[in-house]
């Protein structure tokens, strides 16, 4: 018998070392694939950091502030060395204008799409009508034109705005379509803080991209890649290698991460504080002194750092904590180091005054004063099981309540939580008091696996029973595959309608 079996033991012994070697290799193979990317040191800063210009206005005979913006394709050379790689952008080859309003103004942006495809433009963390809102269902035609109208009604803040056609959106951000909008009030006006565009007051968008040996964007997924595209440069306002000249004692940097999928955290090459002074939706009562501040995408943080005469400082990307280990946490980015931005001081700096330690007080929203606590699990390519769809409202919120929300990323992978039409405020993240950069207004927030996220929100004014406004991961890969949801805001007693069946905007709009 003992001698019939010893083939068999042999063959099953084979298959064992030979699923061993197999897993081993695999597993060692998917380690090195998710190689960390690590910039710091590797970057030539020889490129001065592009500054997006502020976008001209004109008042009309209504006293509305009017904006142009043209959605166009193009063509840019990042690396400066005649490879051309086929960009999209806002009245030029990448990225757009930064637009600028005050709030009580009430303003309208011409929208042309002369792209050759459908796109929108949504403004992120702006509190307006649905159906200015930009989102999937106000999709603009190619030669068609869009002009949203609505009054600004909330506090000076770093908003940003990009395309947001549903299936779509990852896809045309990548390519350059997305920009800044300031808004400004007379609180943020009286305090002593940095504020001369693109001087003392300069924007920061963040974005990582891959190119191709013949220059173009390389949007290969790595097999591992369960959050979407993540690229190993950076591009800074679209400047590849970025240095920006100070000459004052304390710069302001308004940082957006507007990349698709990368978190980063941020902070300097040697350590040193910055004051943070204001996250997604505004000003924080207090300044927070901070050396380092993750922002996943869509995430903004206004930040005031110190220079000295003469001296270069990096400013850094360090590993995040994305709330995960190994390979998971490797494919996600979570072991990336970048070099993002150089400061060049001068050596004569101009003075100017430390950030205040009080800023702006905040109206705190009362959690207890809610009438509705909802519970939303983002999981898989879904949330709470289901994929968006955009003929269904998935609830509806009534005008003037406020609203307790738990936010919670049942999957090992990371999302965020964005949400449209208002700020909100962290009531708790996994029971805890938020720490102080989730403390004040927000519209994003990181939501690392199973550590849920409380916020309140409340819907003041708005409602429109058949348009909804969206909720996502603003990871745009999950977002594009469905993890989004609608709900509407409709008036006490109204039930909530549908969504129009075709919502475009034509060349007759
Ligand atoms: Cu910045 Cu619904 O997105
Ligand atoms: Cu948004
Ligand atoms: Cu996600």
């Amino acid at each position: 018998m003992s001698t019939r079996r010893r083939p068999l033991v042999r063959v099953l012994i084979g298959v064992l070392v030979g699923m061993l070697v197999l897993g081993v290799g695999l597993a060692g193979g998917a380690w090195a694939l998710t190689r960390p990317t690590d910039t710091v040191g590797a970057v030539n800063f020889t490129r001065p950091l592009a500054v997006p210009p502020l976008a001209p206005s004109r008042l009309d005979d209504r006293g509305r502030r009017v904006f142009d913006l043209v959605a166009q394709e193009g063509s840019r050379d990042f690396h400066g060395d005649g490879r051309a790689t086929a960009t999209a952008g806002f009245d030029g080859g990448f990225l757009g204008p930064t637009l600028r309003a005050k709030r009580g103004e009430q303003v309208q942006v011409n929208v042309v799409n002369r792209l050759s495809e459908d796109t929108n433009v949504h403004w992120h963390g702006m509190h307006l009508p649905a159906r200015m809102d930009g989102g999937p269902h106000q999709l603009v035609r190619p030669g068609a034109t869009w002009s949203p109208t609505w009054r600004v009604s909330q506090p000076a803040a770093t908003l940003w705005y990009h395309p947001h056609p549903h299936g779509a959106t990852e896809e045309q951000v990548y390519r350059g379509l997305a920009g800044m909008f300031i808004l400004d009030d007379d609180r943020e006006a009286a305090l002593p803080l940095p504020r001369t565009y693109g001087v003392d007051d300069v924007p920061v968008i963040v974005q990582d991209r891959s190119f191709s040996g013949s220059g173009k964007f390389d949007k290969t997924r790595n097999a591992f890649a369960g959050i979407g595209v993540l690229g190993d440069t950076l591009l800074v306002n679209g400047t590849i290698g970025p240095y920006l000249d100070v000459r004052t004692e304390r710069v302001r940097l308004r940082l957006l991460n507007a990349s698709t999928a990368r978190t980063y955290d941020f902070g300097f090459s040697d350590d040193r504080p910055f004051a943070l002074i204001g996250t997604d939706g505004g000003l924080l009562d207090r300044t927070a002194r901070l050396t380092r501040v993750r922002l996943s995408p869509g995430e903004r943080a206004e930040v005031v750092v110190d220079v000295r005469p003469a001296e270069r400082v990096i400013l850094r990307s360090t590993p995040p904590d994305l709330g995960i280990g190994g390979l998971s946490r490797r494919s996600a980015g979570g072991a990336d180091r970048f070099d993002v931005l150089q400061l060049r001081a001068a050596d004569t700096l101009t003075p100017a005054p430390p950030a205040p330690d009080d800023l702006v007080p905040t109206d705190r929203l009362d959690p207890g004063s809610a009438v509705t606590t909802r519970r939303m699990e983002f999981k898989g390519r879904g949330i709470n099981g289901r994929s968006v769809q955009m003929d269904r409202i998935d609830f509806a919120v009534t005008r003037g309540a406020t609203e307790v929300w738990e936010v919670v990323n049942s999957d090992g992978t990371p999302h965020n939580f964005h949400v449209h039409d208002v700020q909100f405020q962290l009531v708790s993240v996994a029971g805890a008091a938020p720490p102080p950069e989730l403390a004040g207004w927000k519209d994003t927030v990181f939501l690392p696996p199973h550590r849920p996220m409380r916020i309140v929100l409340r819907f003041a004014d708005h409602s429109d029973p058949n348009l909804p406004y969206m909720y996502h991961c603003h990871l745009l890969w999950h977002e594009d595959s469905g993890m989004m949801g609608q709900f509407v805001v409709v008036d006490p007693g109204q039930a909530p309608g549908r969504p129009p069946t075709h919502s475009g905007h034509g060349d007759h709009d």
